[in-house]
């Protein structure tokens, strides 16, 4: 199929949104359901409308952007990412899947293609779990991973629940609706950068997703005792935030210790109360961010966590109290998917690496209910999760291009 991509619609596109943010440029922090998120989201409706798309969204926010097809009740070929951005993030996690998507459909339209299966554009709400503790929100809701009640009791850091926060933003409707039938995907395609560095090393343009890591996520709080930072002797303290520091470098070491490379782990939020220089610490509470390509070496390192905390309170004199968030296993994506986005590399003679996603994403959650596969485009020095993330106009092009061939390929 002769396809033309238009980069610097799609530049533009990738710079105008990442203007809605909540931080100073480059930075990009964009909350689920803040004002920013709702601006960003009202800006995106418009570029599907322009496009010809019609979109509705469910009682979560997840959008739905939909090319009918030519036999509209077909299962649906889906592509899409997320939109929201964690603090001091880049412009590329998540976008590119979603303005690349975009793009991908506008170019076949463009090249006077018609789908027989409808093609939807997707806008998964909260993949980053900035907000409410556990990532992919709005696909663990689609996909029937997360109950209802479950995420309508999710809080965020202000003691606000999901139906709260929801309801203020403007998406009513019932959380039980938001579970799309087990035959609603024929396929569901995710581009996004790699967000690790292999590709770039490699010198390859393109990864093919075969498999994508099992993540867990703990909330700790360890709880000692405070008091006043001059009278108080050494010997008397139980400084809470001593104890989370041994219980930091535990959970390093538990990682670094389980034998593989794809074991790691990560404690990505320390909050110190009362927070006051001459107060000892009584209250710390930590984010722990889990993963591993093997699920049984990801639970044995929860347990060496589990084990340390126990000892680090029993030495200490402080209690230590874990709470599990979210420990989901791992996921393989769908081979003839696989093989057909392989297919349009060789057509096109672009080189490819079948590899592993460590980053999770919302299509770790949609293979419950339906075939996936991802396509990764390389990404500056591998970084992600930070300003200075970055792709190249020739690098997102190529990803939209395979992309489009492949919804074409799915969608006939
Ligand atoms: C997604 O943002 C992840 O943390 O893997
Ligand atoms: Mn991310
Ligand atoms: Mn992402």
């Amino acid at each position: 199929m002769k396809l033309a991509i238009d980069r610097g619609r799609v530049l533009s596109e990738i710079e105008a949104l990442a203007s809605f943010s909540d931080a100073p440029p480059p930075s990009v922090t964009r909350i689920v359901f803040t004002p920013t998120d709702r601006r960003a989201r009202a800006w995106l409706n418009e570029r599907f409308e322009e496009a010809g798309l019609k979109a509705r969204q469910d009682a979560i926010g997840n959008v739905f952007a939909r090319w009918s097809g030519s036999d509209p009740t077909a299962p649906v070929v889906g592509t899409g990412s997320h939109i929201d951005a964690i603090p001091d993030a880049g412009k590329y996690d998540g976008v590119v899947g979603v303005l690349g998507g975009l793009e991908a459909i506008r170019a076949l339209r463009r090249s006077g293609f018609r789908p027989k299966h409808s093609i939807e554009l997707l806008v998964f709400t909260s993949e980053e779990p900035t907000r409410f503790g556990i990532g992919c929100l709005g696909s663990r809701l689609l996909s029937g991973t997360l109950s209802a009640d479950a995420a309508a009791k999710l809080t965020d850091s202000d003691g606000a629940s999901v139906e709260q926060v929801r309801f203020a933003a403007g998406f009513t409707g019932e959380l039980a609706t938001v579970k799309l039938a087990d035959d609603y995907y024929k396929a569901f395609l995710e581009l996004h950068i790699e967000q690790g560095p292999i590709l770039e090393r490699e010198h390859v343009p393109l990864g093919l997703v075969t498999h994508i890591a099992a993540p867990a996520t703990l909330r700790m709080s360890v709880e000692g005792s405070g008091g006043h930072a001059g009278a108080v002797l050494m010997s008397d303290r139980r400084d809470a935030l001593c104890a989370a520091s041994e219980l930091i470098l535990a959970i390093e070491n538990a990682a670094r210790n389980s034998g593989a490379t794809d074991s790691v782990a990560t404690v990505g939020i320390c909050e110190i109360f009362p927070g006051a220089v001459n107060s000892i610490p009584s209250l710390v509470r930590l984010g722990v961010d889990i993963r591993d390509t093997e699920l049984h070496r990801r639970d044995s390192v929860i347990h060496q966590i589990e084990e340390a905390s126990r000892a680090i309170s029993e030495k200490r004199g402080v209690s230590i109290r874990t709470e599990l968030l979210n420990a989901d296993p791992p996921a393989d994506c769908d081979s003839a998917i696989v093989d057909a986005l392989a297919q349009s590399c060789k057509n096109r003679g672009l080189n490819f690496l079948p590899m592993t996603s460590r980053a999770y994403h919302d299509s770790l959650f949609m293979a419950r209910i339906a075939p996936v596969a991802m396509l990764f485009i390389p990404c500056r020095s591998g970084y992600s999760h930070r300003p200075d993330e970055f792709a190249s106009a020739d690098d997102i092009a190529r990803g939209i291009v395979v992309l489009a061939d492949t919804l074409g390929a799915l969608s006939a």
